[in-house]
């Protein structure tokens, strides 16, 4: 049985350092993609208050499709798309194409993406008005993203190579 989160305060790399166990102890003997997946997101959340944590999974864009339409989508490399996965925060858009938006640039460019005001970043998705400062890492397993974790917060400039370096570890963590 899970126990609560024990919140730190401190530095971000403090913060950072305090959760990394307790979330290796909630994927502990447990496989269940999107059990572990829900739990890192409520950790996050919990943890640093961020405005949207949560993750888009790579997945077939197979839904509402001629049959006509599905066999050209199948033949070509556009047949993923990122679909809205386990989260904390305001509902968001479901769907992204790749190259759009930070999500779909961190997927195509398989890179992490920091930043610090998403009124520049061009071709942005606003799920949220609030959202003034976004990172995203690509989850990659096999060479392949299999998925995103995004995190979005209601400051600007609130994301650097801390995050970065924490938030990639712990997607390393995640058994897909
Ligand atoms: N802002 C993201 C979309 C996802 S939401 O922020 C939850 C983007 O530009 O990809």
């Amino acid at each position: 049985m899970a126990e609560d989160l024990h919140i730190v305060a401190g530095t971000k790399a403090d913060q950072y350092e305090s959760l990394l166990p307790q979330i290796k102890g909630l994927l502990h003997g447990e496989n269940d993609l999107v059990a572990n997946l829900a739990n890192i997101a409520a950790a996050l959340k919990e943890q640093f208050g961020w405005l949207w944590v949560g993750f888009y999974l790579v997945k077939p864009s197979f839904a509402h499709l001629s049959n006509e339409a599905l066999a050209k989508l199948k033949a070509s490399e556009d047949k993923d798309e990122l679909v809205l996965g386990p989260f904390q925060g305001p509902v968001a858009c479901t769907r992204i194409k790749k190259g759009r938006g930070v999500c779909g640039a961190s997927w195509q460019e398989a890179r992490t993406l920091v930043v610090p005001d998403v009124g520049k970043f061009p071709g942005h998705i606003a799920c949220s008005s609030l959202s003034r400062s976004e990172i995203v890492i690509p989850v990659i397993r096999n060479n392949h993203v299999v998925a995103v974790l995004d995190v979005d917060s209601s400051e600007y400039n609130q994301f650097d190579s801390t995050d970065q370096h924490y938030l990639e570890q712990i997607v390393s963590l995640v058994p897909f």
